[in-house]
């Protein structure tokens, strides 16, 4: 079997080498840049390859001698575990130069790529996730429930007992709520996920069971009571229970409706910086509270050097950008829109509890909000889902000339990289900023916030 040098991290899991031979890159998981290999090619394609590591024949210096959890090799949350934490942040920088190049960004006002531009790490990468949704199996000979994350490509579900990148609480409640659910008869194909959210001193704590409708009798729902009443009396922190329903075949996660089960109030509260925020079942909250707070000090120092006169957070969520805007800024005018309406409800308590009066929150999609604007924002800040915007936003967004700068937070550098080219592309927009922020630890995923700049003859 030929021995194959590891070269470089892809933008995925794998990491790649070249065959000598015919030139075709190989992509191969758990391996690290440095490594000298024997691989076991298992799938071959026209132009590359995949393959198996069979002997790690020489192991590279960049490898963590000591990956905290012994199932990083097969699980399908932390596809980069097996590299030193500081390398990770290297081959995220790498991997992002690569997409925008490769996209044709201007990156001319940038100087020194390597030495200008960084990936903002976190002194502690361990603990961090705030969020976690877990698929529900069961062994059906015995009924025992099975929470946990898939092995990569495949349906099979990890029973997952410790996970060292979320929030330590989560191991002891889920492990709990299994046994609970295994005592009372409550599983899969009824239910399809638990998810645990808490607060980030971890004070506040919500669990939903998320079901398929169709399948709910009234026996389940006892069943379901008498289980959160149980645990809602051994976890102080447990301030929420919900049921969300699900009946679509989609990937889609989460259903519609929410029906609070257990606990005084449908939401737990956390502190984002300089607010109080309230977040209930099915709001998108950032996963990070850590790096999100980073993230934030950029966008306000971005906003305080732009000195828009009217702002737009656009894809707001439940407003964890624009509160600590309209907070931290209270001479200037915001305006937010999102399309999800538990958040929208979430972001206008969030407005009363926080006593903002500079804030204005509209339920909207992104296409019907443009499309009918006629307020004049000079600052417009994005922040899409990982699909990145849509052409015909962008069209909309630069076909308005009074929008002069554009901050964009993104969790995916390749339609980050699109949409900045398009930007250059249709409209004078220019590069001023690129920041990056690793929210997402021991996986490949990275954050990136850039701010653009309608050209001028000063920063052309
Ligand atoms: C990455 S999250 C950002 C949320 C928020 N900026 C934050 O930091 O918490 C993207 C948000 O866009 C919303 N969204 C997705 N598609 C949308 C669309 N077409 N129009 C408006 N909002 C959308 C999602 O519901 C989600 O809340």
């Amino acid at each position: 079997m030929s021995k194959y040098e590891i070269e470089s991290m892809s933008h995925g899991a794998y990491a790649i080498s070249t065959d000598p031979d015919s030139g075709k890159k190989i992509f191969a998981e758990n391996a690290c840049p440095g490594d000298i290999l024997e691989l076991e090619i298992y799938d071959e394609r026209k132009d590359f390859s995949f393959a198996h590591i069979t002997e790690l024949v020489s192991k590279s210096d960049l490898r963590e001698e000591d990956p905290k959890c012994k199932l990083h090799k097969i699980c399908g949350s932390c596809q980069w575990q097996h590299i030193k934490y500081e390398e990770q942040l290297n081959f995220k920088k790498q991997n992002l130069l690569d997409l925008l190049k490769q996209n044709q960004v201007d990156l001319s006002n940038f100087g020194d790529l390597d030495e200008n531009i960084s990936v903002t790490g976190l002194d502690d990468p361990w603990h961090y996730r705030n969020k976690v949704i877990y698929p529900v199996s069961s062994v059906k000979s015995t009924g025992r429930v099975m929470a946990g994350y898939y092995k990569r490509k495949s349906n099979d579900l990890i029973n997952i007992k410790y996970c060292p990148i979320q929030y330590e609480i989560f191991d002891q409640v889920i492990d709990r709520l299994k046994e609970l659910c295994t005592e009372y008869g409550i599983h899969d194909p009824l239910l399809r996920h638990m998810l645990l959210r808490a607060s980030h001193d971890q004070s506040e704590l919500l669990i939903s069971f998320i079901v398929r409708g169709k399948l709910l009798s009234e026996a389940d729902l006892e069943a379901i009571e008498k289980i959160f009443e149980q645990i809602y009396g051994e976890y102080e922190q447990l301030k929420v229970c919900t049921l969300n329903i699900n009946d679509d075949s989609t990937n889609v996660i989460l259903g519609k409706e929410t029906r609070l089960v257990k606990g005084e109030r449908d939401f737990i509260y956390d502190q984002i910086k300089d607010v109080k925020v309230k977040i209930s079942t099915s709001s998108f909250f950032q996963i990070n509270n850590k790096q999100f707070t980073n993230i934030l000090d950029s966008i306000i120092g971005y906003v305080k050097e732009i000195k828009p006169l009217q702002v737009l957070d656009a894809y707001a969520g439940l407003g964890s950008i624009s509160l600590n805007l309209a907070k931290s800024l209270p001479e200037m005018k915001f305006e937010a829109f999102e399309i999800n309406s538990s958040a929208v409800a979430d972001a206008h308590e969030n407005i009363l509890e926080n006593e903002l009066n500079n804030l204005n929150y509209i339920e909207a999609s992104a296409e019907d909000y443009f499309r009918s604007l006629e307020a004049e924002f000079d600052l417009i800040i994005l922040n899409p889902p990982r699909k990145g915007c849509t052409n015909k936003v962008l069209n909309e967004i630069v076909a308005r000339d009074e929008v002069k700068d554009i901050v964009y937070l993104s969790c995916n550098p390749a339609t980050l990289a699109r949409d900045i080219k398009y930007l250059e592309k249709k409209s004078d927009f220019v590069l001023q900023s690129i920041k990056a922020f690793d929210m997402f630890p021991h996986s490949f995923h990275l954050e990136s916030l850039v701010w653009l700049s309608r050209a001028t003859d000063s920063n052309l």
